[in-house]
C-alpha cells in the first residue's frame, strides 16, 4: 500500500519541519519515504526572489505558477510512489478545499491512500519563533535584509489567511497538530503507517533543542580492544570524566542520560546533573563474542568478522544483535530526543551513538555502522527545519594517546 501524507497549514506553522521528520523517521524504520516540497519546484520554475504579491489569491499569474509547481511536484511524487516508494509527504500549504480535492482526485485515481496533516497555530510567540528560526533562513530569503524579509513574509502569510479553509470531518483521515503539538487530534486514523505517523507527531517538538552526545571515557576493555562487557573506566577514562565535567560546567543541559553499564555511569558521575539510566542505551550486544578482542573474534569466529565486513548493518552477532536491531531498539530514545524542549547530554556507546547521530544527521542507514564517533569527543547537534548542525569538541589533554 502506498500512502500520501498531504500537509495543510498557513506558512510558518512548522509544516516543512514536520514533513521532514515524518519522512526521516519512517525511512529509518524501513519504509521508503520522501518529501516533495512544492516550494522547491516553485523556486526552480519562478525563481526564489518573488514578492509577497505573487502569493495573493487575486493574482492570476501567481495562481497559475503555483498550480504548475504543485502539478510538477505531484507528478514526480506519483511516479516515485509507483516505482517502489512507500510513503510520500506532499509539503505545501494546501490551504483551500479546491486544492485538496484536486490532490485527492489525482492520488486516489492511482490507488494511493491519502491522509492530511494540518498544523494549526494561534500562539503568536510560536509563530514568531518559527519565522525567526526557520523562515528567515529559508531559500526564499537568501541575502535579504532581515526586516525586509520579515515584512514580506508577514504579508505573504496574510494572503494565505484570507483564503484559508481548515480541514473538516469527512472520509479522508487526518491529523491536526495544534500549537506545535500541545494538542493532537486524530480523525479516522488506522493502519500501521498512519498509526506510526500519529505516534510520531505526538512526540515532535516544532522547536527542537540542542542534543549533546559523548561516548563514555576510555574503559579497561577499550585499552585491550575487547568488545562489550561491563568494565570500569581506565585512568584515561577517569581523566575524561573530569574534563567532561569541567567542559559541561557552563553548558546548558538539565538532564544526563546514560546506559546502565558502569562505564557510562562513571563518566557522568561528576557532572552534578540529574541522571537517567536507560537499558536501551546499552552497547550493541555482541552475543557469543562479548568480552573477546577483535583479534580473538577473527580467530575463533572468522564467520563473524567476515559477516560484519560484508554487511555490518544487517549482520547479527550469534546470540547478539546487528546494527539494524540496535536501530529498532533505540527508536524510543530517538522519539524522546525529538520530544525534548530542553538540552540533554547522552553518554553512551560507539554503536548506540552511531545510530543516534546517523538519524539526526540524516545519514544513509548503510553508512551508520562505520560513522566516526571517537572516544573523548563531545558532539553538539542542533536540529532545525533544514537539517542538523554538528560541532565536535575534542577534550585534550588526556594521559596518553587513545585507540
Ligand atoms: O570497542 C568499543 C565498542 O563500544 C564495543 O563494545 C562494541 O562492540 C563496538 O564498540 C561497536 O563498534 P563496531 O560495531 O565497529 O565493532
Amino acid at each position: 500500500m502506498t500512502v500520501a501524507l498531504i500537509m495543510v497549514g498557513l506558512p510558518a506553522r512548522g509544516k516543512t519541519y514536520t514533513a521532514r521528520r515524518i519522512a526521516r523517521h519512517l525511512d529509518w524504520l524501513g519504509h521508503r519515504s520522501k518529501v516533495f516540497n512544492v516550494g522547491n519546484y516553485r523556486r526552480q520554475q519562478s525563481g526564489a526572489d518573488v514578492p509577497h504579491q505573487f502569493f495573493s489569491p487575486n493574482n492570476a499569474d501567481g495562481l497559475k505558477a503555483r498550480r504548475l509547481a504543485a502539478q510538477s511536484a505531484l507528478t514526480d511524487m506519483i511516479s516515485w510512489l509507483r516505482k517502489g516508494g512507500e510513503v510520500a509527504v506532499f509539503d505545501a500549504t494546501n490551504s483551500t478545499l479546491t486544492r485538496r480535492n484536486w490532490l485527492l482526485e489525482q492520488l486516489t485515481q492511482h490507488g494511493i491512500q491519502c491522509a492530511f496533516i494540518e498544523s494549526i497555530c494561534e500562539d503568536e510567540s510560536i509563530i514568531d519563533t518559527n519565522i525567526e528560526q526557520s523562515k528567515l533562513t529559508s531559500p526564499d530569503y537568501v541575502g535579504k535584509v532581515k526586516e525586509e524579509a520579515l515584512t514580506d513574509f508577514k504579508a505573504r502569510i496574510a494572503h494565505y489567511v484570507s483564503s484559508y479553509e481548515p480541514l473538516k470531518d469527512g472520509p479522508t483521515p487526518w491529523i491536526k497538530i495544534i500549537d506545535a503539538g500541545r494538542k493532537v487530534i486524530l480523525h479516522r486514523i488506522s493502519g500501521p503507517i498512519l498509526i506510526k505517523v500519529a505516534h510520531l507527531v505526538t512526540q515532535l517538538n516544532l522547536m527542537p533543542t540542542t542534543i549533546w552526545l559523548t561516548r563514555h571515557g576510555q574503559s579497561i576493555y577499550n585499552t585491550q580492544d575487547r568488545v562489550g562487557g561491563d568494565s570500569n573506566l581506565s585512568p584515561n577514562g577517569r581523566f575524561y570524566a573530569n574534563s567532561l565535567s569541567t567542559f559541561m560546567q557552563d553548558v546548558e543541559v538539565d538532564e544526563v542520560w546514560t546506559s546502565t553499564l558502569v562505564r557510562t555511569v562513571q563518566t557522568a558521575s561528576r557532572l552534578g546533573r540529574p541522571i537517567q539510566r536507560w537499558k536501551i542505551l546499552d552497547e550493541i550486544h555482541a552475543g557469543m563474542c562479548d568480552g573477546l578482542t577483535y583479534a580473538e573474534i577473527k580467530n575463533q569466529f572468522p564467520e563473524v568478522s567476515e559477516g560484519r565486513s560484508i554487511d555490518k548493518l544487517r549482520y547479527r552477532y550469534p546470540q547478539g544483535e546487528s546494527y539494524e536491531d540496535v536501530i529498532r531498539r533505540v527508536e524510543p530514545i530517538i522519539l524522546a530526543l525529538e520530544h525534548r524542549s530542553s538540552p540533554v547530554l547522552v553518554v553512551a556507546h560507539q554503536a548506540i551513538l552511531r545510530v543516534v547521530y546517523g538519524y539526526f544527521m540524516d545519514h544513509n542507514k548503510e553508512a551508520v555502522p562505520r560513522l566516526s564517533i571517537p572516544l573523548h569527543t563531545v558532539i553538539r547537534l542542533t536540529p532545525s527545519t533544514y537539517g542538523c548542525a554538528d560541532i565536535r569538541f575534542c577534550l585534550p589533554p588526556h594521559l596518553d594517546s587513545l585507540a
